[in-house]
């Protein structure tokens, strides 16, 4: 009986340490799979198929890669330990969302790319704490909105990638507080040149050309460039109903119910488990907990009986000198 559930649990054991090795350990020192350096706080995780972000990243980390894996998701609480990254590349992952705040911690962030992924919108505010932000890249998603101000704490940011998306416009004012920028690409994105809320980007771009490079590339999806646009030519009062900062429920309930801190589920085929170790009962395979405690107690036992032994032997020993 105590054989199977011990070597149950030992399996159990073993193959949940083995898999939060692989998603939980950071650095390859301590059995992760990111490259670590001590001396330039630099944290190489890319292209390591990774589906979740390892959990113990060093807190003083510097620059961090998490690039070509295949993130789907980032829990709220990703970078919280990390407030002293100036760098962090997400680009060619699988992110379809971002939730609200997951950069909040990040004030000193230099750089942010998130090119190459699958972000449909952004939560609104996203970007507000990262005031020291000079790089960002959303290049080559699925953007169908911006959300109203969503640059507008960005007063440091230099480049801004936003080509490749699926933009019909941005919101009124969304270029009005970069002041420093030097770099803005818009070009591959559907821009609707037939509503008159596309005046405000043709007349930036013409207001821009020459001190802001690369915005003259938009094209309307009718092909003529976003900044020839006249008044006459963009008549039409569109009205859209506004999704910039809509998050469908799925996803809500998704992201209130993961909890970073679950150890991850383990698929265990039960049944063939069960006949593998000849093992009829209890129905079900013993949980961690379960697991623990029949291990201490299996512990506890044998030092019961070692202790038991010795004092035995003691009194024995004490008997013959006697
Ligand atoms: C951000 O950088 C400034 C200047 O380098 C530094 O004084 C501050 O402590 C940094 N903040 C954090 C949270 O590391
Ligand atoms: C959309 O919503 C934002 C924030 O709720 C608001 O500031 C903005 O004016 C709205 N835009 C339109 C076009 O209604």
């Amino acid at each position: 009986m105590m054989g199977p559930v011990l070597a149950a649990c030992l399996l159990i054991i073993l193959s949940t340490a083995w898999i939060s090795q692989a998603n939980g350990a950071t650095c390859k020192k301590d059995g992760g799979v990111c490259t670590c350096n001590d001396q330039t706080k630099n944290v190489d995780c890319s292209s390591k198929g990774l589906t979740a972000i390892p959990s113990n990243i060093p807190t003083d980390t510097d620059r961090l890669d998490l690039q070509s894996n295949k993130l789907s998701s980032l829990p709220r609480t990703a970078f919280h330990n990390l407030n002293k990254l100036t760098f962090l590349s997400l680009e060619s992952n699988q992110l379809q969302t971002l939730p609200e705040g997951v950069f909040d911690q990040l004030v000193n962030l230099s750089k942010l790319y998130l090119q190459d992924n699958e972000l449909k919108s952004l939560p609104s505010g996203i970007f507000d704490k990262l005031t020291k932000l000079t790089d960002l890249t959303l290049s080559q998603n699925k953007l169908q909105s911006l959300p109203h101000g969503v640059f507008d704490k960005l007063t440091n940011l230099n480049k801004l990638w936003l080509q490749n998306n699926q933009l019909k416009r941005v919101p009124e004012g969304a270029f009005n507080f970069l002041e420093k920028l030097t770099r803005l690409q818009l070009y591959g994105n559907p821009w609707d040149c037939s509503c008159n809320d596309i005046l405000y980007l043709s007349k930036w771009i013409r207001e821009k050309e020459g001190k802001v490079n690369g915005i003259e590339s938009a094209t309307c999806v009718n092909k003529k460039a976003v900044l020839e646009i006249t008044e006459e030519e963009a008549a039409e009062d569109c009205v859209y109903p506004n999704t910039t900062t809509a998050i469908p429920t799925t996803i809500i309930t998704t992201l209130a119910s993961s909890n970073d801190d679950d150890i991850p589920e383990l698929p265990v085929p039960q049944e063939n488990f069960q006949k593998f170790l000849g093992y009829q009962e209890p129905d079900h395979l013993p949980t961690q907990p379960q697991c623990l405690m029949s291990i201490s107690g299996y512990l506890g036992l044998m030092m019961f009986f070692v202790l038991i032994s010795a004092a035995i032997l003691y009194v024995i020993h004490f008997l013959k000198k006697a």
